[in-house]
């Protein structure tokens, strides 16, 4: 599976700024921002490109432009909202396909309350962002979904990631590719990634 640490200087120094306490809501989300747009960067560097001849200012030339139906950001809500602006940022073009998921209280599992997929899923690759990755179990679910969908493709975007979530992708989904800013620690009692973030979601929208 590619799990890809992303330890550019850039990417290391803004993640160190959202780790500390108290921190704002406006820092905290511009950040967030800020780390999806170099996150999107590196997880674009291998889509493919073909070459186009256009009339340039001096005349006919050639450029490249990406292939095909190109991609569609899949923002897990709530927190992967905070995620979107950076990634639309390097990518404006791009389809936008939400999805909602709630863990079912009797068997723990996420089940879906909100999916609206853009068309053409099996022509494009899909960027699932959300900023934590700790148990992965909204993730797998979100998988299964955009694969039951005909996505063939799948790209996963965190700010943070889990080793223990890392694990439950690979095991259920190895053809995903996964980046992130930084492999933590481990996961606490309550499901939260130690050192991590806090609560990604209640910081990108100021609630608690
Ligand atoms: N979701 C969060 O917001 N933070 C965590 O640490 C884990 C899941």
């Amino acid at each position: 599976m590619k799990i890809v640490e992303v330890r550019h200087p850039l990417i290391q120094h803004k993640l160190g700024l959202m780790r500390r306490a108290g921190i704002s809501t406006k820092e905290f989300r511009e950040l967030a921002s800020e780390v999806a747009s170099l996150l999107t960067y590196e997880a674009t560097k291998d889509l493919e490109t073909v070459e186009q001849r256009i009339d340039g200012w001096a005349g006919p030339l050639t450029v490249h432009q990406i292939k095909g139906k190109k991609v569609t950001i899949v923002p897990i809500l709530r927190a992967g909202l905070g995620m979107l602006p950076g990634v639309l940022d390097m990518i404006p073009a791009a389809k936008v396909s939400v999805v909602g998921l709630q863990r079912n209280e009797e068997t723990l599992e996420p089940i879906a309350y909100y999916e609206k997929l853009t068309g053409r899923m099996d022509e494009r690759i899909a960027l699932i962002v959300d900023p934590m990755l700790a148990t992965a179990g909204t993730l797998v679910a979100t998988v299964d979904m955009l694969k039951a969908a005909g996505c063939k493709r799948i790209k996963g975007l965190f700010l943070v990631a889990a080793p223990q979530g890392l694990k439950r992708i690979e095991a259920a989904h190895p053809d995903v590719e996964i980046y992130t800013a930084s492999i933590d620690e481990r996961l606490n009692e309550h499901g939260y990634i130690l050192p991590g973030l806090g609560d990604a979601g209640d910081k990108i929208f100021g609630t608690k």
